[in-house]
């Protein structure tokens, strides 16, 4: 039997714990050790984790034989702490966004390619069943040509102190539409938005995307909602397809429902669309903890070598329509065109059922 990968975790504030106890589970990783800066989190993690190794300094990690590294820390502290992890020739997994400067992002894939390192971001609606699910929905034409989708991510809180609610929320919006709609070279964005209870942070925007093939993509996040809401809505040519979060169990709802535009006519009183109402379908999914999906993809791309589902080309596009996004939002909503980099080489579509 191979060995388990042996893992280091840094940041245990509200997201790290849970991969903390991913792969503290997985028998293919052994967790080694966790860092945060605050003693009351390695407390805890001692109480539960006895086994685990615990420190104030990340840097400890590099006398502990480790092979991996997870940085579960603030977005400002990802592009330091992932290079000092690549250069002691640590894989990384970064959470997402992967960080707040594409030439930083460029960095760091430089830097894993140059050593053979792995470079993953934590973009875990990629691993999501459901997610999934309406990819290979999507591909199979059954929505016929896509029109436009619509992403909703909104909730009361939690507010972030520096960073605005599309640095914080929009990046699995994104990451989700680059995966539905595969390999792009370019998109145009704009965004909108207020920052309504702290002065200089907007907690609320519109984010408009425009792809090559003309498909409109529209994602809206909110920190101020009165209610939680996650749902993508997919619009084509045949049917439409509903991804809702939020539902326990019937997560993706496809409607056979359509609009057919009448044969031209120039009068005006014989215009008629006719409207289709048919069946809804809800697809099976077998559910498996996401983020289970995504640690365990991540060790498995440390034992194969292959580049991983959400590599840092995947990361850094994320990144690069962020930041396309913050220069339209200071601009009144003027739009920029996102030069994204190539992620034709990630795993092909057949490849999605069997991560
Ligand atoms: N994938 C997801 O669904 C998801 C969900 C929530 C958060 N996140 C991401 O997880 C990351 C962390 O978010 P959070 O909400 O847990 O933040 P948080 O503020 O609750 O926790 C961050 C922790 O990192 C520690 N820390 C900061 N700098 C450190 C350093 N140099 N060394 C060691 N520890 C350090 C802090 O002490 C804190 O305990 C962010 O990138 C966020 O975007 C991802």
């Amino acid at each position: 039997m191979t060995n388990p990968i042996r893992i280091g975790v840094i940041g245990s504030g509200y997201w790290g714990p849970n991969m903390i106890r991913n792969f503290y589970e997985m028998p293919a990783a052994d967790l080694v050790a966790v860092a945060d800066l605050n003693d009351d989190r390695l407390q805890h993690i001692q109480k539960r984790y006895p086994g685990v190794h615990t420190t104030k300094n990340h840097r400890d990690f590099f006398t502990l034989n480790l092979d991996a590294v997870v940085v579960a820390t603030p977005p400002a502290t990802h592009y330091t702490l992932a290079k000092e992890c690549l250069e002691a020739g640590l894989h990384v997994l970064v959470e997402k966004p992967l960080t707040l400067d594409s030439a930083h992002a460029d960095d760091l894939i430089a830097l894993a390619a140059e050593r053979d390192l792995r470079l993953m971001v934590g973009h875990t609606f990629e691993y999501n069943a459901a997610v999934r699910q309406l990819k290979r929905i999507i591909a199979s034409g059954e929505l016929g040509d896509l029109y436009y989708i619509d992403a909703v991510r909104v909730n009361l809180g939690l507010f972030q102190p520096h960073l605005n609610v599309m640095w914080d929320l929009a990046p699995h919006d994104i990451s989700i539409l680059l995966y539905l709609l595969g390999q792009q070279e370019q998109v145009q964005v704009s965004a909108q938005g207020m920052a309504c209870i702290f002065p200089t942070v907007h907690d609320v925007a519109y984010m408009h995307l425009v792809f090559p093939s003309g498909v409109l993509a529209h994602v809206r996040v909110s920190w101020l909602d009165p209610s939680k809401t996650r749902r993508i809505t997919v619009v084509g040519s045949k049917k439409m397809a509903v991804y809702d979060d939020v539902e326990p169990l019937e997560k993706i709802k496809v409607y056979d429902k359509g609009v057919e535009a009448p044969p031209y006519t120039d009068t005006y009183g014989e215009f008629q669309c006719s409207y289709r109402y048919g069946d809804v379908k809800i697809p099976r999914i077998d559910f498996v903890e996401p983020l289970r999906e995504e640690c365990e993809h991540f060790v498995q791309s440390i034992r194969t070598g292959e580049r991983p589902q959400s590599d840092g080309h995947v990361g850094r596009n994320v990144v690069r329509i962020l930041e396309m996004a913050e220069q339209s939002l200071h601009q009144n909503g003027h739009a920029h065109t996102a030069t994204l980099a190539d992620t034709s080489q990630q795993l092909a579509l057949s490849h999605v059922s069997e991560l």
